[in-house]
């Protein structure tokens, strides 16, 4: 058997695609022939990834938004599409995250990963739906285990990480009619990322979150990708609706004991002891 994975002539657009996974993601689908299109809020990681892509190779391009602005998304979408066409994958990745317990953090504090992770989805869901090939597309949606396993000094990731989950299944039965498949990712830990040094600061941590991994190893951003590249073409053409752990079966092992490390940890800060 034979497989080929071609996304030439195919448009790719990874929002909050300019470091760690979601950058990762893009690489990969530029490696794959796809024009391909980033946007996050910093100028220069737009830029240096825009070249990153083109020295692979393939037609990119950037823009730089807030994915808590819907009208910066919405302008920023439009010029993807004036110049790319419709989009055959849009991946949305944007999210913030920081170890604090509820009784830590202020109510602006638990407002702004909200804001980020869970209205962030739902902007690029609602300005990216007009741009979508139809039928055809395959949109993806980046979430995380907190989605459905409750983690210590976590509660606004897990809120809004779950919220996502729900959006990509119930977009699934809205978008099912004009042929849009849509479905979410939900990366384990993942080596040498922010999420990571966020969550994993220091040697001791690492080795134990990579001890609780049932496949015995942190995963990258190429595995995080080759799931994309499945979801994003052909072969998974009847996969709607699904949320694709893509983990060493980390979540089903429950994350190790990152959790109640976490809230020892953070317990500690924030009592300033
Ligand atoms: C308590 C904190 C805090 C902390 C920030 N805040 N850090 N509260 N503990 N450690 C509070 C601030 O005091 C403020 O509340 C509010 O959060 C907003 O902070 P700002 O700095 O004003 O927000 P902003 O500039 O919008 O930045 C958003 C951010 C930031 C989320 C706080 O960290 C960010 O931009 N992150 C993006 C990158 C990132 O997080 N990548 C990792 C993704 S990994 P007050 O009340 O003072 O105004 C991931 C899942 C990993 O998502 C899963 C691994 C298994
Ligand atoms: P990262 O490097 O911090 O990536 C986040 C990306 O989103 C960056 O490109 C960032 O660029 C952009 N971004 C952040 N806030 C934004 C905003 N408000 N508007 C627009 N863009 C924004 O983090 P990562 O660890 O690789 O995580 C990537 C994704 O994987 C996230 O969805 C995360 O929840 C998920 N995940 C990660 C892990 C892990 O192990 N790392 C595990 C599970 C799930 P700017 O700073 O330029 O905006």
């Amino acid at each position: 058997m034979s497989l080929t994975i071609d996304f030439s002539d195919r448009t790719v657009v990874v929002i909050g695609g300019t470091s760690g996974i979601n950058r990762g993601v893009a690489e990969l689908f530029a490696r794959h022939g796809a024009r391909v299109a980033v946007a996050s809020r910093s100028d220069d990681k737009v830029t240096a990834t825009v070249e990153s892509l083109q020295a692979l190779d393939a037609e990119a391009m950037g823009f730089c938004a807030d994915v808590r602005d819907l009208d910066a998304i919405e302008a920023g979408l439009a010029q993807v599409h004036d110049k790319f066409g419709d989009f055959d994958v849009l991946v949305s990745g944007a999210a913030g995250n920081f170890p604090a317990t509820v009784n830590g953090m202020s109510a602006n504090a638990f407002r702004s990963v909200v804001e980020i992770d869970l209205m962030g989805t739902f902007h690029v869901m609602k300005a990216g739906f007009q741009h979508l090939k139809k039928p055809g597309a395959s949109v993806i949606n980046i979430s995380a285990p907190q989605a459905f396993l409750p983690m210590q000094a976590q509660a606004h990731v897990c809120s809004a990480k779950a919220g996502v989950d729900m959006i990509t299944r119930t977009l699934s039965l809205e978008w099912g009619h004009a042929g849009v498949r849509i479905n979410s990712i939900v990366p384990g830990p993942i080596d040498g990322t922010e999420g990571m040094a966020r969550l994993a600061p220091d040697e001791a941590t690492r080795r134990r979150v990579v001890e609780s991994v049932p496949l015995g190893r942190m995963g990258s951003p190429a595995d995080i990708g080759q799931a994309c590249l499945f979801l994003g073409c052909d072969l998974s053409n009847y996969i709607s609706g699904v949320i694709l752990p893509v983990d060493g079966a980390w979540s089903q092992a429950g994350c190790g004991d990152l959790s109640s490390y976490l809230g020892d940890l953070v317990r500690q800060i924030e009592s300033g002891k």
